[in-house]
């Protein structure tokens, strides 16, 4: 296809030594008349500085609540090819671990039905296929679902639970996060599928605390790999550590959050009680130290981006669970929370938001968690300590 606009301003969005959308929308544009028109209203949009982007209600697949997000043009006669321009959300495997074979087939197929452009992948995991029309839905579905993919979740319903490689790929991980995501996944399908909630509620699953998946601060629910125990010390690998340049005092000890290590230019020490399990000493001396052999999760409640009130960090629910399959444990404790958010969310409120306006008490109370101490809100703040009539006496 011949060039459809002159971009000025979008080709502005070219120079630099950085990754360019817009060189990839003119890409797409050669083969795809949506994409050709996406480069025309955004251009148009950059102009008038006024957006033609409008959300149109709700589309989605039989059966569905969730999955697709619909958008479509505030200018369908000056630009059709994205008079609808609709988002398709594919559930991604625990870890993004595809085959090629299996990409070419998802490309070949958003080439047929869609603008041939994806976001590999959105920050809830997904894989995300962006612009086609309501009629081309069922198709994709079908085509989609017929090759063993499904849709993920959207709108205010559970999302696509995701977590980082884990021990796919690496060493460092304390539970099984590929696992622990897929039984998550297949757990709560009624809950991704169809919408019901008050807004989302997104779980991630990191396999240590370096949380390569940033539950911390972008999960209503994060669990996080953690151990129990000594850091287990190969003094003889510190010795290698030291005698290959490292400066084992400034990269290590004086880095330690907690002040918990030392070192005397011949034996590393680590008073354990203190150890807040943040991954750094193991992180920089993989070969020398290793997590103890009790190995579970900390669960963190409550991290969210802005939107009702400011953006949120986790909360430690749960300092140690053992994570060993069915996981019903853990299963049984997110149904809980699921409830009580329902229970008590207003529209829009993540279950972080109605914590801070019902107050931890209520929360835990009704999930049947105790207060610990691990709950700080902030470092060095007083944790929201509380106690009921009954205590008083
Ligand atoms: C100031 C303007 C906008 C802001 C700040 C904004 C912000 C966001 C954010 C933060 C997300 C979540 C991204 C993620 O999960 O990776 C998102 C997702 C999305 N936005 Fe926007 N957006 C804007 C305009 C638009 C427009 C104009 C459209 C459509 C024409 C659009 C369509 C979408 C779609 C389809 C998604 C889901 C994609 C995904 O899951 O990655 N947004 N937006
Ligand atoms: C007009 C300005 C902005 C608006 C209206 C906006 C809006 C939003 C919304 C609605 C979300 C989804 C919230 C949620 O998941 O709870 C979001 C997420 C996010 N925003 Fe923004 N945003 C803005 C600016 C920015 C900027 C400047 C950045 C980065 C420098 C940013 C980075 C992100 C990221 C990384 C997420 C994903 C977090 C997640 O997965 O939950 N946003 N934003
Ligand atoms: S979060 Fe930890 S276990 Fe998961 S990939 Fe990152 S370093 Fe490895
Ligand atoms: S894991 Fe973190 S807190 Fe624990 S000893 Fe290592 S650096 Fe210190």
């Amino acid at each position: 296809m011949s060039k459809k606009y002159d971009t000025p301003l979008l080709d502005e969005l070219e120079k630099g030594p950085w990754p360019s959308f817009v060189k990839e929308i003119k890409k797409a544009a050669k083969k795809s008349e949506r994409a050709a028109d996406e480069l025309g209203q955004v251009e148009k949009s950059y102009k008038t500085k006024r957006g033609y982007w409008k959300h149109g209600g709700i589309v989605g697949v039989l059966g569905y609540g969730s999955g697709v997000i619909g958008r479509y043009s505030s200018l369908p006669e000056e630009f059709p090819g994205v008079a609808h321009f609709h988002t398709v959300r594919i559930n991604q495997p625990s870890g993004w671990f595809y085959t090629t074979k299996a990409l070419r087939e998802m490309c070949d197929m958003w080439d047929k039905y869609g603008s041939g452009l994806t976001n590999m992948h959105g920050s809830t995991g997904d894989m995300i296929l962006l612009g086609t029309n309501t009629e081309s839905l069922e198709p994709i579905f079908a085509e989609f679902s017929s090759r063993g993919w499904d849709l993920g979740g959207s709108g205010s319903a559970m999302r696509t639970p995701s977590c980082c490689v884990g021990p796919g790929r690496c060493e460092w991980a304390n539970i099984d996060t590929l696992d622990i995501n897929y039984a998550l996944t297949q757990e709560f399908q009624d809950e991704l599928h169809r919408p019901s909630f008050a807004y989302k509620f997104k779980i991630k699953t990191a396999g240590c605390a370096v949380d390569c998946i940033a539950a911390i601060a972008r999960a209503d629910l994060s669990i996080i790999g953690t151990w129990k125990g000594d850091i287990k010390i190969d003094q003889a690998e510190v010795k290698n550590y030291a005698k290959n340049g490292m400066d084992i005092n400034a990269e290590i000890v004086d880095m330690c959050p907690t002040g918990c290590m030392s070192y005397d230019g011949k034996k590393l020490k680590i008073e354990d009680e203190d150890c807040n399990r943040c991954m750094h000493c193991i992180a920089k001396m993989t070969k020398a130290l290793r997590p103890g052999d009790e190995r579970g999760a900390t669960l963190l409640i409550g991290s969210k981006a802005p939107i009702v009130v400011g953006a949120m960090l986790s909360w430690v629910v749960v300092p140690f669970i053992k994570l060993e399959p069915p996981y019903q444990e853990l299963k049984d404790l997110i149904r809980k929370i699921l409830e009580w958010w329902d229970e008590n969310g207003k529209a829009r409120e993540r279950i972080g938001e109605v914590i801070e306006h019902k107050g931890m008490r209520s929360f835990l109370e009704y999930v049947g968690l105790p207060p610990v101490p691990q709950m700080i809100k902030e470092p060095r703040r007083d944790p929201f300590f509380f106690w009921a009539e009954k205590d008083l006496k």
